[in-house]
């Protein structure tokens, strides 16, 4: 892939925010070009395949799916390149048809027809609440004792599992995606983005070239969804009014696809539902961004990169239609208006628009929930108790001409079980 430097860039504090960056070439070819052989630095540079596949291999890859398609669903999985580990993580619906099922046989499929490793849970089987409370993370949890609902959650569980894994990268690709080549050009963006980042705490973010609509019989390709652009515009603002100069930097507020070094991740708090990528913004300037004391000096010392890409492939996906865009919208610019770092003028703004929209950000019901980072789990009683979570599942590859199978997670040997775990029957 050869993907375009970035020059210009945002700080605050260890935050380092850089201009969105074009994407090249999708396949640039094994060999640097004879200027950047010998510059050693070029306006565009080339990652090599070798480099690509490299970082894939250290990447889980999040998939995030509630009542999609299955076409799609197979179409995403399609996408995602070989040697990623996919994690599902599913709060699909049981009745009146399986929903869940259907994604688990999907999944089975795809991992025997490939030689491929997976990983699937149901975000709301009660053994997984019941293993983040042990593990000491009840906030997550809801009355019933299941992982509460909402996007920013189901992550969150896909975040724990591919702690487990080993994997020191974690993206996150959406489900319902139409276009299998796009889903590709994400995750491979997202291999660039690290490859070119000189930083142990990297978050990379894809911008869409477009987002096709049809209208009035045609096909428009519209520059920006109908939430982001107001996400944008809003985050920018509360960082122009934090360090006094106008911005425009950040175009990726509400970018559902996006990677992070997991390390990071993990320190994270993460915003509910559809807060969650909005407030991975408003984390990293809480967390690192100088205006407090952190609480993780060393990567204040190291610093943060945020990099945004903007991919060629058109970013076509299920239309949900308008109260689900400004349910989203709502809940994106609730968790700017209360974060601590939002200044007057921001929220005065974010109060003028919303109050337009007929609605507030007092409003109880959109109040957006954050929770503490995952870094403080109890990671042997979660894994213990993973063991017998019932729609928990992993699927193994089969390593090369040895036939060598790897479960993604190893578990601790229970005495009599070669497999090391023991796996309780699916509720019905
Ligand atoms: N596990 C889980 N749990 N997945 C969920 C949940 C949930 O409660 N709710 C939604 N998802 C999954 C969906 O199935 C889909 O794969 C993905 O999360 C995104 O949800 P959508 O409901 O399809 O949102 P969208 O496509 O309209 O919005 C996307 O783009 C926005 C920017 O335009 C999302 O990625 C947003 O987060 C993003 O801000």
């Amino acid at each position: 892939m050869r993907i375009e430097v970035p020059i210009n860039s945002e700080r605050l504090g260890a935050v380092h925010l850089f201009d969105t960056v074009d994407v090249y070439e999708l396949d640039s070819g094994l060999e640097k070009s004879v200027s950047e052989v010998d510059l050693g630095w070029h306006q565009v540079r080339h990652v090599p395949f070798d480099e690509i596949n490299e970082i894939e291999r250290r990447m889980a890859i999040v998939v995030p799916c509630k009542d999609e398609r299955l076409k799609l669903l197979k179409g995403v999985l399609s996408g995602i390149p070989h040697d990623c580990l996919v994690i599902l993580v599913s709060n699909s619906a049981g009745v009146p048809v399986d929903r869940f099922e259907m994604e688990r046989e999907a999944l089975e499929a795809f991992c025997r027809l490939l030689d491929r490793s997976a990983i699937i849970v149901h975000q709301r089987d009660s053994g997984l609440g019941a293993a983040f409370v042990e593990a000491g993370m009840p906030e997550l949890v809801d009355d019933e004792g299941r992982v509460r609902h909402g996007k920013g959650e189901g992550m969150m569980v896909g975040v724990a599992l591919a702690k487990l894994t080993g994997r020191d990268i974690v993206g996150f690709i959406d489900a319902d995606n139409y276009v299998p080549g796009a889903v590709h050009e994400y995750v491979k963006s997202y291999a660039a983005g690290f490859a070119v980042s000189p930083s142990p705490h990297t978050m990379v973010r894809i911008s869409w070239s477009s987002k096709p609509k049809i209208q009035g019989g045609e096909l428009f390709f519209n520059r920006w969804g109908r939430t982001s652009q107001v996400t944008n515009r809003f985050l920018n603002l509360l960082l122009s009014e934090i360090t006094g100069f106008g911005t425009e930097i950040i175009t990726t507020g509400n970018s559902g696809e996006h990677a992070i070094c997991l390390d990071l991740a993990l320190l994270m708090n993460f915003g509910s539902g559809f807060s969650v990528e909005p407030y991975e913004y408003l984390n990293l300037f809480e967390l690192f961004g100088g205006l407090a004391e952190s609480p993780h000096p060393e990567v204040m010392r190291q610093g943060v990169r945020v990099y945004q890409i903007e991919t060629r492939n058109p970013h076509f996906h299920e239309d949900k239609g308008a109260d689900h865009l400004q349910e989203m919208r709502l809940q994106a610019l609730n968790a700017l208006y209360q974060s601590p770092i939002c200044g007057p003028r921001t929220q005065e703004e974010i109060s003028a628009f919303l109050g337009g929209q007929g609605t507030s950000p007092a409003d109880d019901a959109t109040a957006v929930t954050s929770y503490p980072a995952l870094a403080n789990l109890d990671w042997n009683r979660f894994l213990e108790r993973l063991a017998s979570v019932p729609t928990f599942e992993q699927f193994e590859f089969i390593e090369s001409a040895h036939v060598v199978t790897r479960a993604p997670i190893s578990f601790p040997s229970v005495e009599g079980d070669d497999e090391g775990h023991r796996r309780e029957a699916r509720p019905a």
